[in-house]
């Protein structure tokens, strides 16, 4: 049997209308590793994320699309432990790669490794942390390109917004070439550690895992973020 009064509840809520619905933050976990594993030097280790989000659905049941599921990758020595947890704007990086996420680039960029067009990190050294070449790569994205790289062309993107293309290639140009950054999208991989560093006793490595959901359609309330981040420990 139920209670009276749960169904009065209950019919209460089901009435309620839409608009004042909120929407859910998704919530993200890094199954794999675990939070203070040991990691060696020069070695693979492979991550497992999940997402559940109560509107856009879940990762298990392919629902989200796991491109918009994000790993950063950041080693530091723990003598920089004290100094900052990281060198770069960490809320802007999870807005502008979310944003990548969710249009086309992870199709054919990495931030490390070739694939269909080059690494971020070949483009950043490229044009180095300046912001003349800003204007002329966010025309390539809007027009689309071929010949500097190689014959791969990157179709045009007329559709994105003059403000959000120079906000990627910003954050392109400003991070992807730090040797101690490193991010991947999609709900599994793998990251290798770096080699053992000279002289240095202790190293860690700080995982974060994101997602950024679609908000409710139809309503104005904003897309809302999950993380979780975790701390690898050097054996
Ligand atoms: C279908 C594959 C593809 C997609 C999707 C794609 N790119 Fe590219 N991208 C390329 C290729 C190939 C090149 C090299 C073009 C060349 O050689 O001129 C390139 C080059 C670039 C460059 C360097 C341009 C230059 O002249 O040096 C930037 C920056 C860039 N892409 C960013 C992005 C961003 C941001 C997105 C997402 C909005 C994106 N790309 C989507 C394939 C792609």
């Amino acid at each position: 049997m139920y209670c009276r009064l749960c169904i009065f509840i209950a019919c209460i809520f089901s009435f309620l209308p839409l608009s004042g619905q909120e929407n859910e933050p998704p919530v993200v976990r890094i199954i794999t590793p675990v939070e203070n594993e040991k990691f060696s030097w020069g070695t693979l280790i492979p991550f497992d994320i999940s997402v559940e989000d109560k509107e856009d659905g879940y990762t298990k049941y392919d629902e989200i699309s796991p491109s918009k599921v994000i790993l950063t990758v950041q080693y530091r020595s723990d003598s920089e432990k004290a100094v900052k947890d990281f060198n770069i704007d960490f809320n802007r990086t999870i807005e502008t790669l979310s944003l990548m996420g969710s249009l086309d680039c992870f199709t054919c960029h990495k931030a490390k490794e070739k694939l269909i067009g080059p690494s971020f990190a070949e483009i950043a050294e490229r044009y180095g942390n300046r912001t003349e070449p800003v204007e002329l790569l966010a025309e390539k994205i809007l027009m689309g390109a071929q010949g500097t790289w190689g014959d791969q062309i990157m179709p045009a993107h007329p559709n994105i917004a003059q403000e959000e293309v120079e906000q990627m290639v910003t954050w392109i140009l400003n991070n992807a070439s730090d040797a101690n950054f490193n991010f991947f999208s999609g709900t599994s991989g793998a990251f290798k550690t770096r080699n053992e560093p000279l002289g240095e006793t202790q190293g860690s490595y700080v995982l974060t895992a994101f997602y950024t959901d679609e908000g409710i359609k139809g309503n104005l309330e904003s897309p809302k973020t999950g993380r979780q981040k975790i701390l690898l420990r050097q054996k």
